[in-house]
């Protein structure tokens, strides 16, 4: 399953039908307590064509179609490995942009050539982030476009540029940031080997292999969602049950946090998007 997973229109035809289904199961398994069998179940069907690769086929459209006030695709977008190029972009990111004179995640990035190039505002740029029902979110199917571009690719986030280390030191500080009326920090859950909260194992994102699992699996189609999701919707996911405020979509605080993530998760392969519970 790691080895070619790329897309074919005939893969992402025949796991049309299977997007259907699992959204139906996905509905009936919330409130099934058997909802792990069942899961498990259906991610044994489906392995061998995750429902990803169609949010990976529409976002490739949507970032190659003319769009914007200046009717131009994002085909000139530079991740940061030079207008154009997609490939490997992902595993490098977020990194220090001299154009915009600062770090960007893959989502500020792209915010920024929809602004830059299709001449969008950035609140046109940054709308509807996550879909929801019946309202499918362009960002998410073009972020999974670009991440797929990266798979079977090393992580290799660096922190050469005197701000890629400040935003490190930041998201560092931001892990380890007790608050909310749990006295919670990302760290209470996330910095001890095998601890779970319910029947979830929480990965120690503070090693090499717990942030190397975490952060090259996502995004990730949610079984239990029937959605591809962001990692920064899963962040969001954790700042809630931390009871904190949520940051506003593609801002610097998540950047900085995905920063930390990412750096931690050097050396190992994005295999991304992937599929989740
Ligand atoms: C109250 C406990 C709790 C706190 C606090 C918390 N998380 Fe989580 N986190 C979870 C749970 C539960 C999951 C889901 C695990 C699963 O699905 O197996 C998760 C999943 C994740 C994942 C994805 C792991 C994977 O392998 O898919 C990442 C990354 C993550 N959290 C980062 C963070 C960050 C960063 C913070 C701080 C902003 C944070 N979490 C705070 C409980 C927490």
């Amino acid at each position: 399953m790691t080895t070619n997973r790329r897309y074919t229109r005939r893969a992402a035809l025949a796991s049309a039908a299977a997007v259907a289904l699992v959204a139906a199961v996905a509905a009936h398994a919330q409130n099934d307590s058997n909802t792990a069998d069942e899961i498990a179940k259906y991610r044994q069907m489906l392995a061998e064509g995750n429902p990803a690769e169609l949010w990976e086929a529409a976002g490739e459209e949507l970032w190659k179609k003319p769009a914007g006030p200046k009717k131009a695709s994002l085909e000139r977008c530079d991740l940061g490995k030079g207008p154009g190029v997609t490939k490997g972009a992902y595993a490098e990111l977020p990194r220090y942009f001299a154009d915009a004179g600062k770090v960007m995640d893959l989502e500020q990035r792209l915010a920024w050539c929809r602004v830059t190039l299709q001449g969008l505002t950035e609140a046109q740029a940054k709308a509807n982030p996550f879909s929801s029902q019946g309202k499918p979110s362009d960002i998410e199917r073009m972020v999974a476009y670009i991440t797929g571009e990266s798979r079977g690719v090393k992580m290799n986030v660096r922190l050469d540029h005197p701000e890629e280390k400040r935003v490190y030191a930041l998201g560092e500080k931001m892990f380890h940031y007790r608050g909310g009326a749990y006295d919670f920090a990302c760290a209470t859950c996330h910095a001890v080997d095998g601890q779970r909260i319910r029947l979830q194992d929480l990965p120690n994102l503070l090693k090499d292999k717990g942030a190397q699992a975490a952060y090259t699996t996502w995004p990730a189609y949610r079984v239990s969602q029937g959605e591809v999701r962001t990692m920064q919707h899963r962040l969001y996911d954790c700042l809630r049950q931390q009871r904190f405020p949520e940051p506003a979509y593609g801002s610097d605080v998540i950047t900085a946090l995905t920063m930390f993530l990412a750096r931690n998760a050097n050396g190992g392969t994005y295999d991304g998007p992937s599929m989740k519970r």
